[in-house]
């Protein structure tokens, strides 16, 4: 395995994924973490990541120096490769202009990191320090019209620097690079695989569970549903999945998660029917984070009191995956890491004196997602795109009624299957339909109309932290309007929702 350091760089996360991509496992450790707790781990090599800070400055964040005496490789990048340059006995100052964007790298021995790129190859920089004096035992290996220590290396002791960032798309023989350091350098083995984290994973879990019992809240969302399917395969019958119907899903969706995990994988479901009970409490609500309270407030009763109907229970498990850690915790922080919750169950464990397991808690998305498959899921689950814990009550503009929720239902089922067979379901981060309270009039037949209005939204994003409106073929746009107005009564008239995140957010409430 690999170590990285986080120094706050954006692109972190983006290391760790070009690691194992390569069927390395990589753990992302905040520089607070000791060289003795390091040895623990017992990487094959450190990388330092990049950061936002200047070296030269009060407060910025260094790791204990006695990395560099594990013996292992280190390196490091961008401010990484800079932390390493002061602390080995180097200079860094400030660079006489700051160097953003793609650069011409000059390589002078096709070597080591370098081994099989061509001399001249582009890179991408984003510094406004530079390295003024290299530390003793180190070697220049490559320098940018702009900056004449691009890339470092001590031999010896396998340490090297790289001023650019080789995780990044725009350096092209990044990938190479960083393989280069993982397999000619450090000599890592490709076991980080799917199948092996199954293996281990299950062993950890049934290590410690024991003979206790674990209770998990499912959504019907890959992220709870393959932590089920993990955790079922480990412990079999002692885990007990809830699910609460709370009457704000889609068409089918409940049916659906019931089918999949008690018939088909024969999983230990308590299905709970509290449709009822959400509806009468969100009767004349019409703000959005009241209706979130709401939601949120009677999820955690109902499932509370299905879980204290069961004996032996001492864990809860939950669907956290790894940028939620990382990314809960702050760059500079110390071991106490506050690790986010999940949105709907969040508050759960302290209350009813569960501990968390978080089987997930290693994996980035796709990860999960190659996992789910892995586990036998559908393919249709493991890529459904994110639907909220409220649900469809926070896609009914002002109060949520029955009879509302069942014309969105129709509305959003004809959306999906339109947008499906277009092929774009995957391709949209979210793509749902919102219910207007307003009227407006219409014409249908020789009769005049009076009915709803809907908004349809369908976002491309990354993350949903910034996200745009899809540019979603007219023709597209003819049918689903087409189809929405003749086939769901009580609507008659369709709007596209063009604004993007920000100004604007994915959900309309
Ligand atoms: P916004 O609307 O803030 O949404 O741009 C960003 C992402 O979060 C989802 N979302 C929620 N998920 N509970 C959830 O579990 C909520 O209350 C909630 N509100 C928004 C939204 O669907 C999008 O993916």
């Amino acid at each position: 395995m690999i170590v990285i350091i986080d120094f706050g760089s954006q692109y972190n996360q983006l290391i760790a994924r070009r690691v194992r991509e390569t069927h390395v496992y990589c753990q992302i450790e905040p520089p607070s973490i000791t060289a003795e707790q390091i040895k623990t781990l017992a990487p094959e090599g450190i990388i330092l990541s990049g950061g936002p800070a200047s070296i030269y400055e009060k407060g910025s964040p260094r790791v204990d120096a006695g990395i560099f005496e594990i013996g292992i490789p280190v390196l490091g990048i961008c401010y990484g490769m800079q932390y390493m340059v002061d602390t080995l006995g180097g200079k860094v100052s400030k660079a006489p202009k700051r160097e953003y964007g793609f650069a011409e790298l000059q390589i002078k021995d096709a070597a080591g990191i370098f081994e099989g790129i061509e001399k001249e190859t582009r890179c991408w920089m984003s510094h406004g320090d530079h390295i003024q004096g290299i530390p003793r035992g180190f070697r220049i290996t490559a320098s940018t019209p702009n900056t004449r220590v691009a890339a470092i290396e001590n031999t010896k002791k396998s340490f090297f620097g790289l001023q650019f960032h080789p995780e990044v798309a725009h350096t092209p023989k990044g990938k190479k690079m960083l393989k280069n350091f993982l397999f000619g350098v450090c000599a890592c083995r490709k076991s980080w695989t799917m199948k092996s984290f199954i293996r281990q994973s299950v062993d950890e879990m049934k290590d410690l569970v024991q003979d206790k019992g674990v209770i998990l809240g499912l959504s019907g969302g890959v992220d709870s549903s393959v932590t089920a399917l993990l955790l079922h395969r480990a412990i079999d019958k002692q885990l007990t999945c809830i699910f609460v119907d709370n009457g704000l899903l889609r068409q089918g969706e409940a049916e659906d998660v019931k089918r999949l995990f008690k018939k088909h994988f024969k999983v230990n479901l308590i299905f709970v029917r509290a449709r009822k009970l959400f509806l009468d409490r969100l009767k004349g609500i019409e703000d959005p984070e009241k209706k979130r309270k709401i939601i949120g407030r009677t999820f955690i009763e109902a499932f509370e009191k299905e879980a204290h109907k069961l004996q032996g229970v001492k864990f809860l498990a939950q669907g956290t995956l790894y940028p939620d850690v990382i990314e809960s915790r702050s760059a500079f922080g110390g071991p106490s890491a506050v690790i986010k919750s999940h949105h709907n169950v969040g508050g759960l464990p302290k209350k009813m004196k569960l501990k968390l397991i978080e089987p997930l808690k290693h994996l980035f998305k796709d990860e999960v997602r190659v996992l789910g498959k892995e586990l036998g899921l559908p393919e249709e689950l493991i890529w459904r795109q994110p639907f909220p814990g409220p649900g469809l009550a926070i896609r009914i503009i002002s109060d949520v009624t029955q009879a509302r929720l069942s014309i969105l239902r129709k509305v959003d089922t004809v959306l999906l299957e339109e947008i499906t067979a277009a092929g774009l379901y995957k391709k949209l981060w979210q793509s749902f339909a919102v219910l207007l309270p307003l009227k407006s009039v219409g014409i249908m037949g020789d009769q005049r109309t009076y009915e709803n209005i809907v908004a349809i939204r369908a976002v491309t994003s990354l993350d949903a932290m910034t996200a745009d409106w899809a540019r979603l073929p007219h023709a597209l746009l003819g049918r689903i309007s087409n189809r929405i107005i003749n086939e769901v009564r009580g609507v008659n008239r369709v709007a596209y929702d063009i604004s993007s995140k920000p100004p604007s957010t994915i959900e309309w409430e």
